[in-house]
């Protein structure tokens, strides 16, 4: 009998753990397959972390860093060794890495430096935007893995127009598509915040902005909270606040008057978000995973940037970009947007994107 064939998941940043819950769930499944769980430390506030582990019922991880943040070298730097560092001492046969953070692109570069195969959930995404960090993290990481796990038609392609062979591509959905069809029922249950942040379904925005090219900018900060709080004035708006944007503000002296009508609060878990994002109105976003959520709850939204990895959704109508600080311009995609119904084609598979995963690596590592 051929022994057990050791993974090494690595994970980092808020959304890599909702990515990676299901994927150990399935490969739970096999006999022949242990998992062993890396966490960087990218992320470590309680609510940023621990509450995903909670929330999502996974044991807490293998190894965990405590890195703290930091400039991107230094971070991914820390990373890099610390990582390395494990599998020296653990000898994976396979490492799987998800989605751009430095996370990723650490696992990536130390993975292939040992030659231990990598498999990329998350492949083939381009903004076409090179300053965005996760660009950088993507098209690295894409480069070095040997299974390219692909959630849409355009990602694969994106991967072939940069010459990777088409036998490392894999077009398996969207895992976070398995993560909304899985946690559905509970999401239901759990539907204490909208009262206890009195909304009424429907009726309200839901807002989460977090990325570098809108946090860095105090001027850009300052007009973009300056337009959630006007339309706070028309339509009740929820702003869950990622920690880089909170002490971006305090650093710039940003600070809220009416938040009556903007409810400002913690970083919440997944359960809670879902039914936050399932009774919006509409979502206001830079994040990558609220838009294709925002999609696959039916939920209209705007992302608040140039561009977007999940073009498909624009050409659906669901979502439309819009970058500009004028406040009437914002209003106006609001308004528009909100009425957005119709047909939801399946742009990202049928939610067993973790099933054709497994599948592939048992393929790859086994047979
Ligand atoms: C990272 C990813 C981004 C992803 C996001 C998910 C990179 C380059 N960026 O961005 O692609 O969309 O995660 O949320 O990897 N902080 C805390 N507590 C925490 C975590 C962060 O206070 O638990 C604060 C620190 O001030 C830190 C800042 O947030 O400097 C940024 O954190 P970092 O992980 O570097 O980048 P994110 O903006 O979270
Ligand atoms: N999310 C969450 N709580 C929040 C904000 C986001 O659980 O307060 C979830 C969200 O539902 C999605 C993921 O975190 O599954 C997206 O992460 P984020 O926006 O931080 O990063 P990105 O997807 O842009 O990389």
């Amino acid at each position: 009998m051929s022994k057990m064939k050791k993974i090494i998941s690595i994970i980092g940043a808020r959304p890599q753990f909702i990515k990676m819950v299901m994927v150990k769930k399935e490969l739970r499944k096999y006999e022949k397959f242990t998992e062993l769980l890396l966490h960087t430390g990218q992320h470590y506030d309680k609510n940023m972390s621990d509450v995903f582990f909670q929330d999502l019922e996974i044991d807490s991880p293998n190894f965990f860093f405590r890195l703290g943040s930091g400039n991107h070298g230094r971070q991914t730097g820390l990373m890099l060794k610390n990582i390395e560092k494990i599998l020296v001492q653990e000898m994976p046969d396979f490492v799987l890495i998800y989605g751009d953070t430095n996370s990723t692109l650490a696992g990536a570069l130390a993975a292939a430096k040992l030659h231990i195969p990598i498999g990329h959930v998350e492949s083939g995404l381009r903004s076409f935007d090179m300053k965005m960090p996760e660009e950088i993290n993507r098209k690295i990481s894409d480069h070095l893995s040997t299974l390219l796990f692909c959630p849409s038609k355009n990602s694969v392609n994106n991967a072939k127009n940069e010459g990777i062979s088409s036998d490392k591509l894999f077009l398996v959905g969207d895992i976070m598509y398995d993560a909304v069809l899985f946690f559905s029922e509970k999401v239901l249950k759990k539907n204490t915040v909208l009262s206890a942040l009195k909304l009424d379904n429907k009726n309200y925005i839901l807002a989460t902005i977090h990325r570098a090219e809108n946090t860095d900018d105090p001027v850009r900060l300052k007009k973009l909270m300056l337009n959630l709080e006007k339309l706070s004035k028309k339509y009740t708006l929820v702003l869950p606040l990622h920690p880089r944007t909170r002490d971006a503000m305090k650093r710039y002296g940003i600070i809220f008057t009416s938040l009556s009508t903007l409810k400002l609060i913690e970083p919440v878990g997944y359960l809670t978000m879902s039914m936050l994002e399932k009774n919006a109105a509409i979502i206001i976003t830079d994040s990558g995973g609220v838009q294709k959520e925002a999609y696959f709850h039916g939920v209209p939204c705007i992302t608040i940037r140039d561009t977007t990895e999940w073009p498909e959704l624009i050409d659906e109508g669901w979502n439309c970009l819009c970058s500009s600080l004028e406040f009437d311009l914002l209003l106006y995609k609001v308004e528009r947007m909100v009425q957005k119904t119709g047909e939801r084609p399946q742009l990202y598979g049928n939610g067993n994107a973790a099933v054709q995963i497994v599948k592939h690596l048992y393929n790859f590592i086994i047979t």
